[in-house]
């Protein structure tokens, strides 16, 4: 792998700013965007004087504690346009979020806040180890999707050349990986395995490609997986981390010379860790939820969003600015096996563990009698097929569950080729409990 280090005049000034200089900012800030939700937004503006609380009560970061958390309920009952500060005329895009269950979920943009996601993502690319006059293939979903989008601008901006393929056609994207020779492709984790597997059927060893380095997000994923892509590749991977409510991809990013975590650009993202269930602000270095405010957003300024993602707040590296660990996982996602709490991306590090075992998983949830049963859905990797292989795969990763996490689970290896495949996002927990 390339040895890639930032150098002088890649970073923005504000990215190697002192501590004190970027809470002066943050301030200054914080104070706008807070007078500018309760002026522009009737939801804030209620939002707040139902709390008792106005934008003149904060003097300091930490009085932002006072104010009221919002979260993805909010956005639900003010659909589609009801959290904007700005009149439609103003907005220049619209994006939404699939979301699983109900309404979409819609945020807009003004010119403004175009130009500030292309910044961020300009400068989560260049930490990246990205710079100007590099070929790109962006396999994230184009749409009303974030990722597409949000990717090409900060690319085309930082001056790359930007193959805006999307997701799917597994195929083709091998074929014009090897024809166009990008250097850095942007792409799920999940889906970059799709990827792999057809380059491994066509016969193209993936190490030979163009590629130097990867940035995958938009659904957790481990330093196991990490490992594994890049030996398989050989080329740089790393986490790119955003929510289309805060601003879509480029609210933190990993800088490839640690691959330490994410660097919050918190110049225009503020983060803060809370306990999900009491909400309190919790200090830096303690595990819970992620919460953001936006500091420099018009058209739909966000103020204490809870993401719903655990991760805990370390101090900036390679960056001044702080760093988050990687996601562990979602709440929403978290399975609650007899008391024990369990996330898919625990599965997957202990998957790794096993050499007979493919990393394409998908946990199954069901019901014997009053007891919830976690079935672990598995391909056995192409050379270990056969029945025997299978079944002692299947006894490892069953005793690895066991052991590391502590429940008991099934493992079920199937074929090759047989657990359901993502264009984009995985699916990695299928609930077929009975509702009760
Ligand atoms: O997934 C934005 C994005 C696109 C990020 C491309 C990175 C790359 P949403 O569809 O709104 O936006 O989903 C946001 O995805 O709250 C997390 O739960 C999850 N997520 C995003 N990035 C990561 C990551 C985009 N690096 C939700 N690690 C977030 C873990 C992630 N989870």
């Amino acid at each position: 792998m390339e040895d890639l280090q930032p150098k002088p005049g890649d970073l923005s000034p504000i990215e190697t700013a002192s501590r004190d200089e970027i809470s002066a900012l943050q301030l200054k800030r914080m104070k706008h965007s807070l007078q500018h939700a309760y002026n522009n937004s009737p939801f804030y503006q209620q939002h707040f004087k139902d709390n008792g609380v106005h934008p003149d009560d904060l003097n300091t970061l930490s009085d932002l504690s006072k104010f009221p958390f919002t979260n993805k309920q909010d956005l639900r009952s003010t659909y589609p346009f009801g959290m904007f500060a700005v009149p439609q005329k103003e907005l220049r895009r619209i994006h939404a979020s699939s979301g699983t269950t109900g309404k979409p979920t819609v945020v807009g943009y003004t010119q403004n806040d175009l130009d500030i996601w292309a910044e961020v993502v300009g400068r989560s690319i260049t930490a990246a180890g990205g710079r100007a006059g590099d070929m790109i293939h962006n396999a994230y979903g184009y749409g009303l999707f974030t990722g597409g989008l949000g990717i090409h601008d900060g690319a085309e901006r930082m001056g790359c050349t930007v193959v805006p393929i999307s997701g799917g056609m597994t195929e083709r994207q091998v074929t014009i990986i090897d024809d166009f020779k990008p250097r850095i492709i942007t792409v799920t984790p999940s889906y970059i395995l799709s990827v792999l597997d057809e380059f491994n059927a066509r016969g193209i060893d993936p190490k030979d490609t163009s590629l130097a380095v990867g940035i995958f997000g938009a659904e957790p994923w481990t330093n196991a997986m990490r490992q594994e892509i890049e030996q398989a590749f050989d080329m740089h991977a790393v986490d790119i981390y955003g929510l289309s409510e805060v601003i879509g991809p480029g609210v933190s990013m990993e800088c490839v010379e640690t691959k330490d975590g994410l660097h919050i650009w918190e110049d225009h993202f503020y983060p803060e860790i809370i306990n999900p269930e009491t909400g309190e602000v919790l200090p830096d270095g303690e595990q819970g939820e992620l919460v953001f405010t936006s500091l420099t957003k018009e058209a739909m300024p966000i103020i204490r969003y809870r993401t719903r993602d655990l991760t805990k707040l370390l101090p900036g590296t390679a960056r001044s600015m702080r760093r988050m660990e990687k996601v562990t996982g979602r709440s929403d996602d978290m399975i609650i096996l007899r008391g024990v709490n369990v996330f898919p991306t625990q599965i997957e590090e202990q998957l790794f563990k096993c050499e007979s075992l493919a990393p394409h998983f998908q946990i199954e949830l069901t019901r014997d009698g009053r007891l919830d049963v976690m079935t672990v859905h598995v391909e056995a990797a192409a050379d270990s097929a056969d029945s025997t292989t299978r079944e002692a795969a299947a006894a490892e990763l069953t005793g690895h569950i066991k052991d590391v996490i502590g429940v008991s689970s099934k493992v079920n290896v199937t074929e090759p080729g047989k657990v359901e495949r993502s264009l984009g996002k995985a699916r990695r927990v299928v609930d077929n409990r009975p509702k009760t």
